[in-house]
């Protein structure tokens, strides 16, 4: 049985300020009823304050972080190493986002180093993968997330990819308030676990959690969250309302 993963990426929204008054705000309304993991990811500039705030009031709650550079060290100005983000407290680390793959140019094979240095730093990767509404339409999504997932997880060893999570989040159900149908995400998520199950084994495939992102709202995640193959939420814009994330977690 995969526990529910439901976890808030909150992009580059809220100074530390802002940050500590929501989290503690979320702490005070919290309930988790269906025992969900549950994570939040702040922007790098908060990721202190919410660990502090999470550890002192000693709540489940898992910190995550939104980027990470794949080098330990050196010279590589603005850029943040899988090893800083670990000596935080932090314990995931989204990679491969779409917003960072359109905006920033990250590439299947960057994504791929980037998995691989999260888990030499002991971080758990959430990798994300999904289409373009051109490629949606055009019938080649699910070849197209398919190629994602090998690509990323080219050269991934067993006892490290355990500790993956895939967020499969459709570009064009991004921030766009339209949701995939819960049948038409759960179809892929249900190839990226066979993939998944070809590239390692059945076993690591039935483990693995998937979730779906993409305008997931307290309306919409019942159902997503009925589908065989959907593990849990990656949420964007509804993560930054304390009572609709908590109405998500509470599915
Ligand atoms: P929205 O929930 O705002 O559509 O964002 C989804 C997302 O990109 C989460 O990573």
């Amino acid at each position: 049985m995969r526990r529910p993963f439901i976890a808030g990426n909150w992009k580059m929204n809220m100074t530390h300020l802002q940050a500590i008054s929501f989290i503690q705000d979320l702490e005070y309304k919290y309930s988790n009823k269906n025992n969900c993991e549950v994570a939040v990811c702040p922007p790098a500039t908060s990721l202190k304050s919410v660990k502090t705030i999470i550890d002192s009031d000693n709540i489940d709650i898992k910190l995550g972080a939104q980027n990470m550079y794949y080098e330990s060290s050196g010279a590589f100005t603005g850029e943040i190493s899988p090893e800083m983000l670990k000596a935080l407290g932090v314990e995931y680390v989204i990679v491969g986002h779409s917003e960072r793959r359109q905006y920033f140019g990250e590439t299947n094979n960057i994504v791929n180093k980037k998995v691989k240095a999260a888990f030499n730093a002991g971080l758990k990767p959430i990798m994300c993968v999904g289409e373009s509404l051109k490629v949606r339409e055009s019938g080649k999504a699910e070849e197209f997330v398919l190629s994602q997932i090998e690509e990323c997880l080219n050269g991934i060893n067993e006892e490290s990819i355990i500790d993956l999570t895939v967020a499969y989040e459709p570009i064009w159900a991004i921030g766009t308030g339209k949701t995939a149908t819960s049948k038409d995400a759960n179809d892929v998520c249900l190839v990226v676990r066979r993939k998944i199950g070809e590239i390692f084994s059945k076993k690591i495939s039935e483990i693995i959690r998937i979730q779906y992102g993409g305008s997931i709202k307290p309306s919409s995640i019942s159902d997503l969250m009925n589908m065989s193959d959907i593990d849990g939420a990656l949420v964007g814009g509804a993560s930054l309302e304390v009572d609709d994330f908590i109405a998500i977690i509470n599915y």
